[in-house]
């Protein structure tokens, strides 16, 4: 379904350097919509890294992104959230202390349009987008399995949960391309089964990009349509889940190991 769509993300010879040391060198990826794409390869070959700089955490030293057609060279971390690109973080980045509910609906602050005034009065304005919001975020929770657990606080949850929380507090934000970090990071083997389903569904549902760092071979390789392996900070290979696996120099330097 993904070639010849088209591309959301166009990334080209992008490098970022941390002081002589080069992270990542020469990258180039496309993702195109409604993809679920993979980005895999062995610790420290540099995929958090290519993250960071898809979402401006980090602005790249060499190299170009376009994102939906737009040169997104002077853009920052909020330019590129309000553009449609929402992600997960490697270590799970929750409003701890605050509840499930309210983590979904954080998310959404940039669909209400009430004053001040309108809030403290709660005038119609603002009952209305409040219900509104919160309506969406339980339905967002009930893809995610965590309806049930709305109120309860989101630092309380087991961690496969918080896992899903954090995807549900993404797509909160009406993202045309998420980026999950490792998503399946400590979940058992049911979780990440019912995981996978989750992404596919949100793929469908939204009709949104997905692109993917993961360690869990059954996942890359069960729901990616397309695979790129860095290793080193370098491109070592792209292409379908079964490309990849048959792939000579990948088995050599992360598949096989
Ligand atoms: N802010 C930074 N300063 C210095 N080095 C960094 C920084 N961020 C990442 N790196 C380096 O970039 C390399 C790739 O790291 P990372 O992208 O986290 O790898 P991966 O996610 O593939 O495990 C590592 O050698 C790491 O130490
Ligand atoms: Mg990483």
């Amino acid at each position: 379904m993904s070639e010849k769509k088209t591309p959301v993300l166009e990334v080209r010879d992008l490098g970022i350097d941390f002081g002589g040391l080069t992270a990542v060198n020469d990258f180039n990826m496309d993702v195109y919509e409604e993809e679920i794409a993979g980005l895999i390869g062995p610790n420290g070959a540099g995929k958090t890294t290519v993250f960071n700089m898809l979402t401006k955490v980090y602005q790249p030293s060499r190299g170009t992104i376009h994102f939906l057609g737009q040169d997104t060279a002077k853009m920052s971390v909020v330019d590129m959230n309000r553009a449609g690109i929402a992600r997960t973080f490697q270590n799970i980045r929750l409003f701890s202390n605050m509840s499930v509910l309210d983590n979904v609906r954080i998310g959404m602050h940039n669909k209400i349009t009430y004053n001040e005034l309108e809030a403290v009065f709660r005038l119609p304005k603002y009952r209305q987008q409040e219900q509104a919001v919160e309506e969406e975020a339980m339905e967002l929770l009930k893809i995610f399995d965590l309806d049930k657990d709305a109120s309860l606080i989101a630092g309380n949850l087991p961690y496969g949960a918080q896992r899903r929380l954090e995807i549900a507090r993404a797509m909160a934000t009406n993202p045309k391309l998420l980026l999950l970090d490792e998503p399946a990071a400590g979940m058992n083997p049911q979780e990440t089964e019912d995981l996978m389903k989750m992404i596919r569904f949100v793929r469908d549902h939204f009709r949104i990009a997905v692109l993917l760092i993961e360690h869990d071979m059954r996942l890359v390789m069960g729901i990616c349509e397309r695979i790129t392996v860095l290793n080193y900070g370098m491109m070592l290979a792209e292409g379908t889940p079964a490309e990849i696996q048959a792939n000579p120099q990948v088995i050599k330097a992360y598949l096989g190991e």
